[in-house]
């Protein structure tokens, strides 16, 4: 019998087509290599996230775990999708490499689409759920009302803390008044009463487990305000008093850095946040009452 009679003639046409091909196919040498390169990518930011190369310090708040948590969480969900998309990809590259075969239109599949729409939806939706707890607690729950309220200054290129001294209220501000060099970097108004003993510092010291509030304000740019063991970022804005709050529960020395591409001295500008225990705390706030 003949082979003409076998197949159809589309399909007659499509083995001719092979056979007259297969002397023009491309070289397998950049899909090959594309694929090697996708899997060598995988290898290697997998190997940078579970060896925990660039990994931040532990945190020092409850909120800061729970942060840890979800976006371990995240970065499990996401990893895996990551590594089986990649894979595919490379995997798709090797399988449909030019042969010599003729290229073929196909318009996808309605079912396989709707399915990985509806995965991602979830996972999102369901990550968003997941880490709304942790965030409403740092974002949507104001500090309590026994916190100890700082306020953090930011200029360009520094950081000023203001504590409320003996009276607990922060003193009158006059922009006016602003003046570094002579030692009045905020602008405190002398003729306030309350601002007399308002305490003045370049580095901030807070109590251990005793949530403090800080209300950030900015004197000309946008800054920023990131401790990482605090798993807490914000920025400070011009005209605005955005108040943050947490509870510290490991004593020592953390770096407050500025995140905001803020002018040519960015690059330094930071400060320091000491925890300390109570006694230690009542101690420096006497000592910088006597100072001021
Ligand atoms: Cu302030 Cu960067």
């Amino acid at each position: 019998m003949r082979l003409s009679r076998l197949l159809s003639a589309d399909a007659l046409a499509r083995v001719k087509c092979r056979r007259t091909d297969r002397h023009n196919r491309g070289s397998a040498a950049p899909s090959v290599l594309l694929a090697v390169l996708l899997a060598v990518l995988v290898a290697v930011t997998v190997y940078i996230l579970a060896a925990h190369i660039y990994a931040p310090p532990p945190p020092i708040t409850s909120v800061g775990l729970q942060i840890d948590r979800q976006y371990n969480l995240t970065l499990y969900i996401t990893g895996a999708a990551f590594i089986l998309a990649q894979l595919g990809l490379g995997f798709a590259i090797l399988r449909f490499r030019d042969r010599g075969q003729r290229a073929q239109f196909t318009r996808g599949s309605t079912v396989a689409e709707v399915l990985w729409a509806s995965i991602t939806i979830i996972a999102f939706v369901g990550l968003g759920i997941a880490g709304s707890k942790a965030w409403g607690e740092m974002r949507f729950t104001p500090a309590s009302r026994d916190s100890v309220q700082i306020e953090v200054t930011t200029t360009q290129f520094v950081y000023t803390f203001r504590y409320p001294g003996a009276d607990g209220k922060f003193g009158r501000l006059d922009p006016s008044l602003v003046n570094a060099p002579a030692g009045n970097p905020l602008g405190l108004d002398p003729n306030d009463a309350a601002s007399r003993d308002d305490v003045v510092v370049p580095i901030l010291t807070v109590p251990i487990d005793r949530p403090v509030e800080l209300l950030l304000r900015s004197q000309d740019v946008i800054h920023n305000f990131f401790v990482r063991e605090l798993r807490l970022q914000q920025d400070a804005v011009p005209g605005m008093v955005i108040p943050i709050h947490f509870t510290a529960d490991r004593i020592g020395r953390y770096e407050i850095v500025c995140t905001q591409l803020c002018g040519l001295g960015h690059y330094k500008m930071h400060s320091f946040m000491d925890v300390v225990s109570e006694p230690e705390y009542e101690q420096f706030l006497k000592k910088q009452a006597a100072l001021q």
